[in-house]
């Protein structure tokens, strides 16, 4: 039997960053969900011998890829307990993305997704119904979430929140829930363009980056500015409140690197492009008085928000100054989607 489907990446506005359990979440999150920029997965499977042993063969892009070959094996495995028919079959795996590597959008959240999504329709293909939660989104976020925490939210159209909060009722460590049926009209159709400044492999992995959280001492404080800006941040995208929503990712985004230069050991992810692209955006944004704002995830290419009714003057922006500091012109136009 075998199951095909792809699934997207997202981008946080507000970020997750840091965790504690079984891969909860110090602080609750909340992304767009990109259109593009997907994963594109099949899972064939055969019935085998159940012999408590995880067969994977997988394939990345064609290509035997030793490294993800075992991370995948290691999180199958690690779910097996709730998904013990995994034991049944010989699994053969073919993945490969839509956007290059370390281009700063997140291949974890895509290809996480991808893969809990596969699962649980194998599941269902095969009759399997002990699921831990009722609704299949929750049961696809649940497994996306246990292999790359922010892929939990790349289940859902839009936008997506993840781990509790005061703000949102049915909010949950455990996986995440939909919130773009809330969202302004405005932001269904906005636009995420990643400025490839450096394709450099990140200097720091996220699991690194996360686990250094729990001896900084600013933490605190950084949770507490989190759950602030989730309750602004929820009113500003139910408004339409373009200023606001980019203040707040702005700020989430320099919260973020601020972090990782405060940790111990410290690490600076941004290049001198990513300032200089910064400072442009700032420029220009007060020039025009344009609403053009950015976030950035853990490395140094920058992600430009902005509505989708200013798209020709940002391309034209990006052609004339940003594209020069970005590696070889190379830019990745996106959008709010899924
Ligand atoms: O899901 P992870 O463990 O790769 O962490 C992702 C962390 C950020 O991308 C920096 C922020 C986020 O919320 O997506």
């Amino acid at each position: 039997m075998s199951i095909s489907l792809q699934s997207p990446s997202n981008i946080a506005l507000i970020k997750y960053w840091g965790k504690k359990g079984r891969q909860e979440p110090q602080n609750a999150s909340i992304s767009f969900t990109l259109s593009q920029s997907v994963t594109q997965m099949e899972l064939d499977f055969l019935p085998k011998e159940n012999n408590q042993k995880i067969e994977l063969d997988f394939l990345f892009a064609g290509e035997r890829k030793e490294k993800f070959a075992a991370k995948i094996e290691r999180y199958l495995a690690s779910v097996a307990n709730e998904l013990p028919f995994l034991y049944d079959y010989k699994l053969f795996i073919r993945s490969q993305n839509s956007f290059p590597h370390s281009a700063g959008i997140a291949s974890s959240a895509s290809s996480m997704s991808a893969l809990s999504t596969c699962l649980v329709e194998m599941a269902e293909e095969i009759g399997f119904e002990d699921y831990p939660y009722t609704t299949q989104a929750q049961n696809c976020s649940y497994f996306a979430r246990l292999a790359s925490g922010s892929a939990c939210r790349s289940v859902y159209k839009g936008a997506a929140i993840w781990g509790k909060t005061s703000y949102w009722a049915d909010s949950s460590n455990e996986y995440a829930v939909d919130f773009s049926a809330a969202m302004h009209s405005v932001f269904h159709t906005y636009c995420d363009t990643v400025l490839l400044l450096s394709a450099q492999e990140k200097s720091v992995s996220s699991t690194a980056g996360h686990s250094l959280m729990e001896n900084n001492p600013f933490a605190p404080a950084r949770y507490a500015q989190a759950e602030e800006n989730m309750g602004l941040i929820l009113s500003a995208l139910k408004a339409g409140d373009v200023d606001k929503v980019g203040e707040i990712a702005e700020e989430e985004a320099l919260t973020l690197h601020g972090l990782m230069m405060l940790s111990r050991p410290a690490f600076i992810l941004l290049s001198p492009h990513s300032l200089k692209v910064i400072e442009l955006v700032k420029n220009w944004r007060k020039d025009t008085g344009l609403p053009l704002y950015f976030t950035i995830d853990a490395g140094p290419n920058i992600h430009l928000l902005y509505p989708h009714y200013i798209y020709n003057e940002v391309q034209d922006f990006i052609q004339t100054e940003l594209k020069n500091y970005c590696q070889n012109g190379q830019f990745i136009n996106d959008k709010v989607g899924g």
